[in-house]
């Protein structure tokens, strides 16, 4: 038995920001982003919440799934940006009373995470209509005092429908984690207000190490990826496509240089989006499925890494 992808779905908020916008309310230019990121704008949440938008990418692939809401027997969603701090948000939105709903801190491996999460529950055979959503409105964790991090970074939202399917689906995952690594990309949590705390902290935004988490993930992606595919029982000449976590162009032309896989086989959504941590694989998912890049037998490489650190790939026939 294996965890099909019978749907995907995306939503991006209204506001776009570009480099030069940027620029006009920090020291930093459109040359330096774009050079050192290949970010050209990214979309910010003005108005939305992420259960909004998390609910619209979620309908899209309800409706190409074929399935209704109050089919659904299970909600994961990949979040570290929350409008609440408690689950279940995208439940209500959705309506989806049948559902049993929880979300996924794994940072920008958030989706991933989820995803082989949703293929261990529909090969035990405890549910079978599985909601998989990654998602984020990080522009409110973002230090906008910091241009080293709030210009990488945009909001949206992404989802898929899993199935369970004899031929078609999920063939292997990998996945990790290294805590001990984690303070290169890190954000401290809610101040604490208990009155027995008197060494309370003060409110706290997104730090990192830049070039720590660049080295960490052209080493560890590539390693993933491999490991995912020969699983697989494949070798990445197979794979027609290479759905990567956007944080960087450099590091994704790094991977393929490493893996010695074209470009080509690597689509990006980087330069409109930024790094939409959680919900980049996502989304980008969602657009070159909807742009008809994916046919039926392909095999496609999905991968994630982040905060943590965490990271994770899975192979799969679409
Ligand atoms: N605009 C202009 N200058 C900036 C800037 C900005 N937005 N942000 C930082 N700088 C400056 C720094 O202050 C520093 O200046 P200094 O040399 O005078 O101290 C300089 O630029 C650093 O530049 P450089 O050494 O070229 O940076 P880099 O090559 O390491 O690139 C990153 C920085 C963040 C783009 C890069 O390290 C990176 O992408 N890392 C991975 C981050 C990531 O993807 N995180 C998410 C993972 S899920």
């Amino acid at each position: 038995m294996k965890t099909r992808i019978c749907g995907t779905g995306s939503a991006l908020p209204k506001r776009v920001v570009k480099n030069e916008d940027l620029s006009k309310i920090m020291d930093t230019s459109d040359e330096w982003i774009r050079s050192r990121t290949g970010i050209a704008s990214r979309h910010l949440a003005v108005e939305e919440t992420l259960a909004g938008l998390a609910a619209k990418a979620a309908a899209q692939a309800l409706e190409e799934a074929e399935i209704a809401a109050e089919d659904l027997d299970m909600i994961l969603a990949g979040t570290i940006s929350a409008d609440r701090l408690l689950p279940c948000e995208l439940q209500r939105e959705l309506g989806a009373a049948k559902a049993v709903a929880f979300d996924i801190n794994a940072a920008c491996s958030g989706f991933l995470f989820a995803l082989q999460t949703a293929d261990a529950y529909i090969r035990s055979g405890q549910y079978r209509n599985i909601l998989v959503v990654g998602g984020e409105i990080l522009s409110k964790l973002m230090d906008w005092n910091d241009r080293s991090t709030c210009v990488l970074f945009g909001d949206g939202a992404g989802a898929a429908v899993v199935r369970p399917d004899e031929a078609y689906g999920i063939l292997s995952s990998v996945q990790g984690s290294d805590g001990a690594r984690g303070g290169v990309l890190s954000c401290g949590g809610r101040r604490n207000n208990n009155p027995y705390v008197t060494n309370s902290t003060a409110l706290s935004f997104v730090t990192m190490d830049g070039q720590a988490v660049y080295k960490f993930a052209v080493r560890t992606v590539p390693k993933a990826i491999t490991e995912a595919v020969e699983r697989a029982g494949l070798t990445v000449e197979d794979i027609d496509l290479f759905v990567l976590h956007q944080a960087n162009i450099r590091i994704i032309e790094s991977v393929s240089k490493r893996l010695r896989v074209s470009m080509e086989r690597f689509p990006t959504n980087l330069s409109e989006c930024g790094n939409i941590s959680a919900g980049s694989v996502p989304v980008l998912l969602d657009d070159v499925n909807r742009r008809g890049l994916l046919n039926k037998g392909d095999k496609v490489v999905l991968a994630g890494f982040g905060a943590g650190l965490t990271w994770g790939a899975s192979v799969l026939i679409w």
